[in-house]
């Protein structure tokens, strides 16, 4: 970047960054997440590393914390409060451990605590009696808010020992009380506050003490600001004696005595966040030893000797450097936003769906804007909003392409829908995505044959669908770059063995439009059910075997069902709309698309080529146990001791159904570690939500 743009960027950074501190602090109210506050920061921070000439006082970078809000008497604190770097990564943490070990002698001892999320309180006993509660302000003066601070219950208004202490610790709002407290709030037509630490913070910056005391509050202490306690040696000594006290201590710390234990403890934390009563946004990772401690001294900001590891979060920012556009197995236009890279949900991330040229106008999304990206799960990260506060006139509106950016075709769009198509089947870019889609995970799944080597088979011209890569022949992969003798055998054996393929993957494989694993697996069922067998076609399509598919359903040497591409045929043809429609799990839009796919001779060309080079489709994985009734279930995050496809061939085969996305018709979300976005939706639902080892009670 040129010094005078950075420059300008620096300007409108620290503008936005104010009105968001501004807004947060002072008003208590969240216009983004506060991860997306913490991105913006970090991009002031990079620039202003690189351009160290434009750090000014005011840069929000160069001051602890917020802003005072001129409603309380203002108390200047003991000693200046400082704030936590934050980190944001394994390896960061890791990082900070390499800086911080050469500073002191011996090993080093770590105590791991929650990262609470609510409003840092400093609550000053004296002669162990309740004398006063400040805000920490801007870090050297902050507000009076005793008043409030006082009505929480769990704080004594006497310490078990007449003491002098200054203590701090985090008030927070339990997730139970918010929830009710938003319900209040709506029932009286008021606004619904973002999240418990907005209540949290707004409860306690009231004027009237009886709105604190009704709301619930709860404080943990973490600190002691004060000197209180010659022999204390350690931070866990600390909580310890904040405890005897008669102080509340969150109990889930944990001492630690190797980095990698730290990270673990991070990890694990992640994963188990969801089961607190309360909401935390990290870990904070502190020296235990306070002799240690001190040696390690502070940098401007912050102490070394602890940081704050914040959770990954779902939400960042990142400019967007340019617009291309994706065609699909289906045709479908996708525009792309490609971004400088950003870490979102703990990966960096640099494209972003813009969906369509609708949401692209809806959200006025330009070539240079500051935009909000959004990553949940394994969904693709999509762009949010934009930052339209710091544009600076030079962003560009981009143009939908009139033809098939692949191919040079015509391009529409149908009415009823918001994607543009390309309207040549043979495009080229449609024929790569359906190829790479036959073989993929959930489909054929080929062992050695990956979206890399598909690109390669298409461009040398040995590919052109996917029925040719059951024609390929050991001179041919030869030919290729790499391919010696053992990585040949190798592809053609795991291309054989993939000619035996359970029917529901087969039915994916095809890439009919809306049918997914689900659709697949429900049509597969009733195809079986229904067997219409093809006397006619083994007649007419001339190949061995011939006799050995008279019958729809056989038993094979392995007690394994096999079921003919060509009974499928018959037997799908034979439907009609309604019924298809009609079938449990299919529905109407699917239904509508399985007819016509049947219904179309190209598509029936395709399948009997299929079973010309001898593919055979399994069944017996189909027949269910019935545990899970008909219970429709989505899964999410990662979970511990099976993969995720484990699961949902577990949840089908003992009857459950599994769906993409959480509705009103979801009966159970089993959520593993990292869940996002669906976790939301399910508890916005009241969708009943499990745990990996509750789905695996169920199943007995
Ligand atoms: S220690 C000088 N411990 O996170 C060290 N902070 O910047 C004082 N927080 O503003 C902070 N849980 O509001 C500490 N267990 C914990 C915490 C914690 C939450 C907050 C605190 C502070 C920020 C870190």
């Amino acid at each position: 970047m040129h010094k005078e743009e950075a420059a300008k960027r620096i300007e409108k950074l620290k503008e936005k960054i104010k009105d968001l501190n501004y807004k947060y602090f002072v008003l208590d109210k969240s216009e983004v997440k506060e991860s997306v506050r913490d991105s913006l920061k970090r991009d002031l921070i990079n620039l202003e590393n690189e351009f160290p000439e434009f750090i000014t006082e005011d840069s929000p970078t160069q001051r602890v914390g917020s802003t005072l809000s001129g409603r309380f008497r203002k108390v200047k604190h003991s000693t200046k409060k400082k704030s936590l770097s934050d980190v944001f990564s394994a390896d960061e943490i890791r990082e900070w451990y390499t800086r911080i070990k050469k500073l002191v002698n011996g090993k080093i001892e770590f105590v791991c605590e929650l990262k609470l999320d609510g409003l840092n309180i400093t609550v000053l006993y004296e002669n162990g009696v309740f004398k006063r509660a400040l805000t920490r302000g801007n870090g050297v003066e902050g507000e009076d808010v005793s008043h409030s601070v006082r009505t929480i219950e769990s704080i004594p208004l006497s310490l078990n020992e007449e003491i002098d202490l200054e203590a701090s610790g985090e008030v927070i709002m339990p997730k139970n009380s918010f929830e009710k407290l938003n319900k209040i709030q709506v029932e009286k037509g008021k606004n619904e506050f973002a999240n418990p630490r907005n209540a949290a913070a707004g409860s306690v910056r009231q004027l009237d003490p009886k709105i604190a005391a009704s709301r619930n509050l709860d404080m943990f202490f973490y600190h002691i600001d004060s000197k209180v306690n010659e022999e204390i040696s350690s931070q866990e000594g600390n909580l310890k004696f904040l405890k005897k006290l008669g102080l509340k201590v969150c109990n889930k710390y944990k001492r630690l005595s190797s980095i990698d234990e730290v990270v673990k403890f991070c990890e694990s934390w992640h994963e188990k966040r969801d089961t607190l009563g309360y909401e935390i946004d990290g870990i904070v990772i502190k020296v235990n030893d306070l002799e240690q401690q001190a040696k390690m001294g502070n940098t401007a900001k912050s102490p070394r000797y602890a940081i704050a590891y914040k959770f990954p979060a779902l939400q960042a920012t990142s400019q967007i450097l340019d617009i291309i556009f994706q065609v699909g197995r289906t045709g479908a236009i996708t525009p792309v936003a490609v971004m400088k890279p950003t870490l979102v949900a703990g990966s960096t991330v640099s494209r972003a769906t813009l969906h369509n040229e609708d949401e692209i106008n809806k959200k006025d999304i330009r070539i240079g804007d500051t935009v909000i990206i959004q990553k949940a799960g394994d969904v693709i990260p999509e762009v949010v909003e934009v930052l339209k506060d710091l544009r600076t006139g030079k962003e560009v509106k981009f143009k939908f392409p009139k033809i098939c950016p692949v191919c040079n075709s015509k391009i529409t769009r149908n009415e009823k829908e918001s994607a543009y198509r390309c309207t040549n089947p043979s495009c080229y870019a449609i024929e790569h995505a359906s190829v790479k889609h036959f073989v993929s995970r959930k489909g054929f799944n080929i062992d050695g044959l990956g979206k890399k080597l598909v690109e390669q088979l298409m461009q040398v011209g040995l590919v052109q669908t996917a029925l040719d890569i059951f024609l390929l022949k050991r001179e041919d992969l030869m030919s290729l770059d790499f391919f010696m003798d053992k990585k040949t055998e190798n592809l053609l054996k795991s291309i054989e063995a993939s000619k035996n393929i359970n029917i529901d993957h087969f039915l994916f494989a095809l890439g009919i439009r809306y049918l997914g694993e689900q659709g697949s697996y429900d049509f597969a069922k009733y195809l079986i059910k229904h067997t219409k067998k093809s006397k006619k076609r083994i007649k007419k399509i001339k190949i061995e075997k011939e006799q050995e598919e008279m019958f729809a359903v056989e038993e094979t040497e392995g007690g394994e069902e096999k079921f003919s591409i060509l009974d499928m045929i018959e037997t799908a043809k034979s439907f009609s709309m309604e019924e298809i429609i009609n079938i449990d799990g299919v529905g109407e839009k699917i239904g509508k698309m399985l007819y016509d796919w049947f219904n179309a001779e190209k598509n029936i060309k395709e399948l009997e080529g299929l079973y010309s080079v001898g593919i055979i489709l399994k069944t017996l994985h189909l027949e269910s146990e019935g545990k899970l009734d008909k219970k429709s279930f989505v899964l999410t995050g990662s979970l511990e001791t099976m993969t995720r496809d484990q699961a949902k061939d577990l949840i089908k085969k003992n009857g459950g159904k599994i769906h993409s996305t959480v509705t009103k018709e979801t009966d159970f979300l089993v959520a593993g570690a990292s869940a996002g976005s669906k976790l939301k939706k399910a508890k916005e639902l009241k969708t009943k939500i499990i745990s990996e080892n509750e789905l695996k009670k169920m199943l007995g």
